[in-house]
């Protein structure tokens, strides 16, 4: 493959929009740079700056803060902030967007962020990540307002996330392909290792937190029953895959194949993923790699959210399994 950076890729990307200004793929070297300083800090955690453990404080969403967390939502703030792209930041853990005033002309996209996702999983040394999301300002003037902030999935300009593994991968879309990039930690470049992504028809994999089983509704149980069942022809029993890192649960399902599951249930109604900023992106990315994403009825990109944090339901991966989980539930709904 050909050793391309991403910057050298985001400029072809740039060559072939129509009356491309460069501000987004200034806005998007912006995000290049605040990864790396992420992904430099997640791989010495513990090491040096006190970052790891809890803040002692809880975020909108009534969970917990972890240092890394905070760490992470000041450094893209700061970043993406300065950048004079963006008119507006939308995060996990600011219950208000951020609004910024920018010269006459800038500020013509809004940005919206996990910026530390499977924060359960960061001082147990399992992957985490960052989810973004990029929409343009739809508008007039110098304000901000709620039509901006709230649009539907499908209006997305491009969506991403960063996962801070065993490599660093930064992968993107802003449609048609979706295109990976791992770290050389030596030069700090992203280089090209996934080019035009695909994700499988059909996979062999489940990934759902089964903890959750007595909350379900029978529909639910059902499909977790149908990949446990014995059938050759479709390759079942799946596997069970659960990380707890949406960014990991879901790098793996791009690359393998098979569906990623957070229902509704009767203890969160809409699930617990929330749309702006990690079910929305990550169905703009499968649907680019050619798999599915809904909210078990209702497609994801379709949807137009009424508030910043509100959670959806996420069926998320192969076409086909995704499908056949829809199925399922409209027959037991
Ligand atoms: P975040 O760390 O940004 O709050 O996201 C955590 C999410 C997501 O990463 C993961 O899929 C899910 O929480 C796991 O939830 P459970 O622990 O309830 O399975
Ligand atoms: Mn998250
Ligand atoms: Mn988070």
């Amino acid at each position: 493959m050909e050793r391309i950076t991403l910057v050298q890729h985001l400029r072809r990307q740039e060559m072939k929009i129509q009356g491309a200004s460069g501000e987004f793929t200034s806005l998007m070297n912006e995000i290049l740079v605040a990864s790396k300083i992420i992904s430099a800090a997640v791989n010495k955690a513990g090491i040096g700056e006190d970052i790891l453990g809890l803040t002692g404080k809880t975020n909108v969403q009534g969970e917990e803060v972890q240092k890394l967390d905070e760490y992470a939502n000041k450094t893209f703030i700061k970043i993406i902030g300065q950048s004079g792209h963006v008119c507006a930041i939308a995060s996990e853990e600011d219950p208000e967007p951020i609004l910024i005033a920018t010269q006459e002309g800038g500020g013509k996209y809004i940005f919206m962020m996990d910026p530390l996702d499977g924060s359960s999983n960061i001082d147990v040394n399992v992957s985490i990540g960052t989810i973004f999301s990029i929409y343009r300002k739809k508008s007039k003037g110098s304000m901000t307002l709620d039509e901006d902030l709230l649009q539907r999935g499908d209006q997305q300009v491009a969506a991403g996330y960063i996962i801070y593994g065993s490599s660093t991968m930064f992968v993107y879309t802003v449609g048609e392909s979706v295109f990976g990039f791992t770290l050389d930690p030596e030069l700090g470049e992203f280089f090209l290792s996934h080019d035009d992504m695909k994700i499988p028809e059909t996979g062999d994999i489940y990934s759902a937190n089964e903890g959750n089983r007595a909350h379900w509704s029978e529909g639910q149980k059902q499909v977790v029953e149908y990949f446990k069942e014995s059938d050759d022809a479709t390759r079942r029993p799946y596997k069970l895959r659960y990380i707890g890192s949406l960014v990991s649960d879901f790098h793996r399902t791009l690359l393998k194949g098979g569906i990623f599951m957070y229902p509704r249930d009767a203890t969160s109604p809409d699930g617990k993923l929330r749309f702006s900023y990690e079910a929305a992106p990550l169905s703009f990315i499968v649907e680019n790699a050619g798999g599915r994403a809904s909210t078990g009825d209702q497609r994801i990109l379709s949807l137009q959210p009424t508030q910043i944090h509100q959670r959806v339901p996420l069926y998320i991966g192969s076409k086909k399994d995704v499908k056949t989980a829809e199925d399922i539930l409209k027959k037991y709904s």
